[in-house]
């Protein structure tokens, strides 16, 4: 089968995933409904809707075909990240590890971030969660690093202590908690899409996971951050969405 060029389509991809290029996705992101339960419309008039009539099965049955539609579509090395948050993301890793067994997991990225709001009955709760699997063993992984911040100078050998006029560090593997500042309205990039998730998370998603001219598929693509992510890092990409609305504002975003 020919290489897939870069595209954007319109549609369920419950439907559209068997008409798709099988076997050839090096990574595909899904960041589906989160079970929110809600009608999300902001000034901008974008809308999303999360709402479950169904109640939790009907969501978990969207979630378990959503996952069985997109699995074809991996290479055989290839990864799958996907991105919820406490409503549902243990229901995800279950539905994970069943379907590509619990040897198959890689990591569980928790995204940290610091918006408004909260409650007083519960800590805030400021984080989701980005499960990866990998299809075979042979996946890509490129390590990076970054600071760990030192209380003092002495006391370390075999180290190199570095300062960037902040205080003393060393640099370490990066860890699977990433602290990324979450899209605000004031932001370049924010282009009013509900749920539309930061460049920086997509990047660093992208880069640990796949290398130059990969192909990065995003099945829930909404306003088009992965793939605008991939295009900014040499991979090829693959996008779908149900919403009419999203499509438009993702092929806004690339043609640019
Ligand atoms: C959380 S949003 C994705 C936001 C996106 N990551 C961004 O940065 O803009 C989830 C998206 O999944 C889409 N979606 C929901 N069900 C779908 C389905 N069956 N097929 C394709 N897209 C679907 C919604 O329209 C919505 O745009």
């Amino acid at each position: 089968m020919s290489k897939p060029e870069p595209t954007v389509l319109h549609g369920d991809s419950l439907v559209l995933a068997t008409e798709l290029p099988q076997g050839q996705a090096d990574l595909i992101y899904l960041d589906p409904p989160f079970f929110t339960n809600k009608r999300q419309r902001n000034r901008t008039g974008h809308h999303y809707d999360d709402r479950w009539p169904g109640g939790l099965a009907e969501y978990l049955a969207f979630l378990r075909k959503l996952l069985e539609a997109a699995r074809p579509l991996l290479s055989a090395h290839g990864l799958l990240a996907l991105h919820l948050d406490w409503r549902a993301s243990h229901w995800g890793r279950v539905e994970l590890e069943r379907l590509f067994g619990p040897e198959a997991f890689v990591n569980e990225v928790i995204w940290a971030y610091r918006t408004g709001g909260g409650s007083k009955r519960h800590l805030r709760r400021k984080h989701d969660t980005i499960h990866v699997f990998a299809n075979g063993p042979k996946y890509v992984f490129n390590p990076s690093t970054e600071k760990s911040r030192l209380a003092h100078h002495y006391g370390f050998t075999n180290v190199q202590i570095r300062d960037d006029g902040d205080g003393p560090y060393t640099l370490s593997g990066l860890r699977d908690v990433w602290e990324i500042a979450a899209l605000r309205g004031n932001m370049k990039e924010w282009v009013g899409y509900p749920t539309q998730k930061p460049l920086a998370l997509m990047c660093r998603l992208i880069e640990c996971f796949t290398n130059p001219g990969a192909l990065v598929a995003d099945l829930c693509c909404g306003s088009g951050s992965t793939l605008v992510a991939a295009r900014g890092l040499g991979r090829r990409w693959l996008g779908v969405d149900s919403n009419a609305d999203a499509v438009k504002l993702a092929l806004s975003r690339l043609s640019h």
